[in-house]
Order: structure tokens, then sequence, then C-alpha cells
């Protein structure tokens, strides 16, 4: 087997006395197009933030290509690869889409505006961004403000940002919450065209979504890994179908 992007080993965090994570045991392949579902509560966006470092794990390790990465700390994982959006967006409102993507490439090529620059970014920096605008059809969005864009393009702004980072590791979390389904359609267009080479792993509530996009699917419930297998083998297992499926309704 090859080495895994990102592997989990018997990865735990506890809240209080809630067990948020149990010895959970995970592997995303490179380029991999992954699934995480489950209940709310079960613990997905724990997971996340365990691989992002945004939470500490209680116990268990993180590795990255083979690399113990457990004890390293955010900003570092972004700098090896490890890219997110969030389940609840976070963008500098008042900026325009352009500046939102333009201060994710600085920073990854370390040209962020500095008191040496007063004028702005770096022409490449300005170039790059607007060709990812563009892979995602939000040219024309570029000099509007964040906050006059209706919200499925701000999910899409994320998106972009994310993948400004040029990430190996891309993890979803609901991308598509709260978007109206009238935009949703933009969303699922960008997940299904990003870059081959990005291992993706992706949380939904939406049953068409994860088994249209995924070519593996895991299932969590209750903070623990119930069952991992192919859309074709999670979408019959009669297990999987009693805690989650059939109340998401699917199939
Ligand atoms: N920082 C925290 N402090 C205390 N408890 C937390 C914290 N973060 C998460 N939890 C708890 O951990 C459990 C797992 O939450 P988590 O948000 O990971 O679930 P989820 O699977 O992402 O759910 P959803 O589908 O609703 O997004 C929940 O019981 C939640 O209340
Ligand atoms: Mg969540």
């Amino acid at each position: 087997m090859t080495t895994p992007l990102i592997e989990t080993r018997a990865l735990c965090r506890n809240f209080g006395a809630l067990a948020a994570a149990r010895d959970i045991d995970f592997r995303l392949e490179a380029g991999a197009r992954h699934a995480l579902i489950g209940p709310n509560g079960a613990g997905k966006t724990t997971f996340v933030n365990l691989l992002t470092g945004v939470v500490q794990p209680t116990s268990g390790s993180i590795l990255m290509k083979g690399r113990d990465i457990t004890g390293v700390v955010q900003a570092e994982r972004v700098k090896l690869g490890i890219a997110r959006t969030f389940q609840i967006n976070r963008l500098f409102r008042r900026l325009s889409v352009l500046e939102n993507v333009c201060i994710a490439v600085a920073e990854r090529v370390g040209a962020a505006p500095s008191m040496f620059r007063p004028a702005g970014m770096r022409r490449d920096v300005v170039e790059e961004s607007m060709h990812l605008l563009d892979s995602l059809k939000l040219t024309a969005d570029a000099t509007h403000r964040i906050s006059e864009l209706p919200y499925g393009r701000q999910r899409l702004v994320e998106l972009a940002i994310a993948l400004g980072l040029k990430p190996e590791v891309l993890l979803l979390d609901e991308p598509a919450a709260g978007v109206p389904s009238a935009e949703s359609h933009i969303i699922l267009d960008a997940i299904d065209g990003l870059p081959r080479n990005i291992g993706v792993l992706i949380i939904d509530h939406d049953m068409d979504l994860v088994f249209r996009f995924a070519e593996r699917i895991t299932v969590m419930v209750s903070g623990a890994v119930f069952a991992t297998g192919s859309p074709g083998e999670i979408g019959a297992d009669a297990a999987v179908r009693a805690v989650y499926l059939g109340r998401a309704g699917h199939g």
C-alpha cells in the first residue's frame, strides 16, 4: 500500500466527559474523493478540527505522508498543504472578492503587503488570483465586496481562498450549507471541477452530493468510525442505513 496523504492512528478527543473522537483510524489517499458522513454531533467537524490543528487530540496521532504532524501548529499545517473551508464562513466582508483571494495567495508565496510595498499586491499574486476566480466563474464578481455577494457566491470565494493556498489536502466542511438550492449547483460544479491531484475530504448531509462525488465514504457515529467503504458498500450496508442513511433519506 502507498503512504496515505493523511493518516490518523487511534485519534481521540474528549470534551470533558464527552468523547467527540474515539480511536479514529483513518486514511485519506493522495488525490482521494472521500466523504465523511454521520448524524449531527457525530464528531465530523471535530475530526476536521483535529486534522487542521484547531483542536488538539487527547491521544493518538496524525501523519501527513508518513510524517507525524500531531504537534505541528495550525499555520504550519497550512504551509504543509492542508487547507479547509469552514462550516460558517470567515471572509473579510468589507474587502473585495479579489482582495480576499489575493491575501491567501500572497500568504502562500510570502508576498503579503508590507510597509515596504505599500502600493498593494504583486502582479503575479493578482494574476494567479484572477485565474483562480476565473476557474470558479467568479471573474464578474472580482471587484465586488464580499458583503454584496449572494451567500452561495461567498462560499465559492471561500473555496477560491482554500485553493489559493495550493493545498494537497482540501477539507470541505458542509461547503453548500446555507446556500439556497438555486445557487447550490455553482458549489457542486466547483467541487466537481477541483484539481484531481488534491485529496479532498468532504463533509455533507446531502446524500445526493455525497454519493455523486465520493469514491470512498466513512460513516461516523458518536465520535467513532462506524463504517468505511465504497459508495456501493456504504449504500448497501444495512447497519449504516439503520443509523444514518434511512433518516437522511438516501436511496
Ligand atoms: N469546543 C467544544 N467544546 C465542547 N464540546 C464540543 C466542542 N466542539 C464540539 N463539541 C461537541 O462534540 C460533539 C461533536 O461535535 P461536532 O461539531 O464535531 O459534530 P458534527 O458531526 O460536525 O455535527 P454536525 O453534523 O451537526 O455539524 C458534539 O456533541 C459537540 O457538542
Ligand atoms: Mg459539523
